[in-house]
């Protein structure tokens, strides 16, 4: 049966079949992203430029190629983050009620706790402001949070002019870290993460919570929780222990073939692998490719490095010879977490919160779109999609 919308539409874009439903809206275009697009062999692109090429510029660049769609000259760069040094300053209510949440919980709902706290205090209803003051506010509450969970105390208090990543490392001030090397790992990866296409589940998410008028504050919360779960945000968490559990199995001068032997025993054992695949990509996650670059550069002796190298190898020859496996490549999470390791952030339970710390950046941007650009203006409707009924038990 081949079901088709029943309203006059002036072009045909997709026909769903009854064997698409409950399949995860998978492909279903549904509305426009101008921040960025994900091309299954191409990857992801920031406003067209395609990631790899925008990966070690400064992240205040970046946020204004996505916020505004272009590049910023040297002097609206230069205003932009002047402005996101201004709005930088976070209620000190906001930090205090942080650090009264409980510390048993996974850091994520902190982070979505956190949200909320901070629109409590900060709110302005207005989303494009929201969105520009969480931007410029969000180091400063994952570092405040990632801190009292830690157990680790008081943040060093912020100083903006440092630059976006620099003060968030600053205002971390990791045990034992080197900020050097931190700023430069913390720069990559945030800038990497900033956003992947409109239908990614958290920005899906936190759109779809937007356009019932939540505001900027209780939509990015929902976007978090979205983001928290193990087959989004937190495979990065996941990815890293499996690196981990690998490099125990077959130790620091393990080789490919051992490795496969593993991923082997795993799957047939029933057991996840994970780092693979991925929704919509069918190569290597670039942002992958760059980071294994990166790593391989400056820690090729990290026994972690030398894991995720032969893992990049094994796992997609092995994952190759199931044909039921669309996406046997690398994603981003396969080596995320060991760069934020070997950089000397060795703390993956607060991996997804950095995550969300750059993914604040993209959902908020398309939230910005969708409320007050989108349909000359009027703003995308509330989101509504037709479920069709099914009885689920036999009458008698
Ligand atoms: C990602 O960054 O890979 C995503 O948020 C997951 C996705 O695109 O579905």
């Amino acid at each position: 049966m081949m079901l088709t919308k029943s309203e006059p539409m002036s072009e045909v874009l997709f026909e769903i079949t009854k064997d698409q439903l409950e399949s995860g809206l998978r492909g279903f275009p549904i509305g426009y992203c101008v921040t960025s697009s994900v091309d299954p062999n191409k990857g992801l692109h920031y406003a067209g430029k395609p990631v790899d090429q925008l990966a070690f510029r400064q992240p205040e660049e970046v946020i204004f190629l996505l916020y505004y769609g272009k590049e910023g000259s040297q002097s609206e760069v230069e205003a932009f983050k002047k402005d996101l040094q201004k709005r930088s300053r976070l209620a000190p209510e906001v930090a205090q009620h942080i650090k009264l949440l409980p510390r048993q919980g996974h850091p994520m709902k902190l982070l979505s706790s956190a949200l909320l706290i901070a629109g409590m205090f900060e709110n302005k209803n207005d989303y494009r402001e929201d969105c520009l003051n969480l931007i410029a506010r969000i180091p400063e509450i994952v570092a405040v949070l990632i801190r009292h969970h830690a157990g680790w105390g008081d943040i060093q208090p912020s100083q903006p002019e440092l630059g976006y990543i620099e003060n968030f490392t600053h205002m971390l001030n990791v045990p034992n870290g080197n900020t050097q090397e931190l700023n430069a790992a913390f720069k990559l990866f945030n800038v990497l993460h900033y956003d992947h296409g409109g239908g990614n589940l958290s920005t899906f998410v936190g759109k779809a919570v937007a356009s019932g008028l939540e505001d900027m504050y209780g939509s990015l919360t929902a976007a978090m929780c979205a983001l928290a779960g193990p087959r989004h945000g937190k495979a990065n968490q996941d990815s890293l222990q499996f690196v981990k559990e690998i490099l125990q199995a077959v130790g620091e001068n393990g080789t490919e073939e051992n490795v496969e032997q593993v991923i082997r025993k795993l799957l047939g054992d029933n057991k996840l692998v994970f780092g693979f695949g991925h929704a919509v990509l069918r190569v290597e996650d670039p942002r992958a490719t760059v980071l294994y670059k990166y790593v391989q550069e400056k820690y090729p002796g990290h026994p972690l490095v030398k894991i995720t190298k032969l893992l990049r190898t094994a796992g997609p020859k092995v994952l190759k010879e199931n044909p039921k496996i669309s996406d046997p490549y690398p994603n981003v999470d396969a080596i995320s977490g060991t760069l934020l390791s070997v950089a000397g952030f060795p703390y993956p339970e607060y991996f997804t919160v950095l995550f969300g710390m750059a993914r604040v950046v993209g959902i908020g941007i398309q939230i910005v779109y969708e409320r007050v650009e989108a349909r000359d203006g009027k703003g995308t409707p509330i989101v509504r999609p037709k479920y069709l009924f099914k009885e689920r038990y036999k009458k008698s």
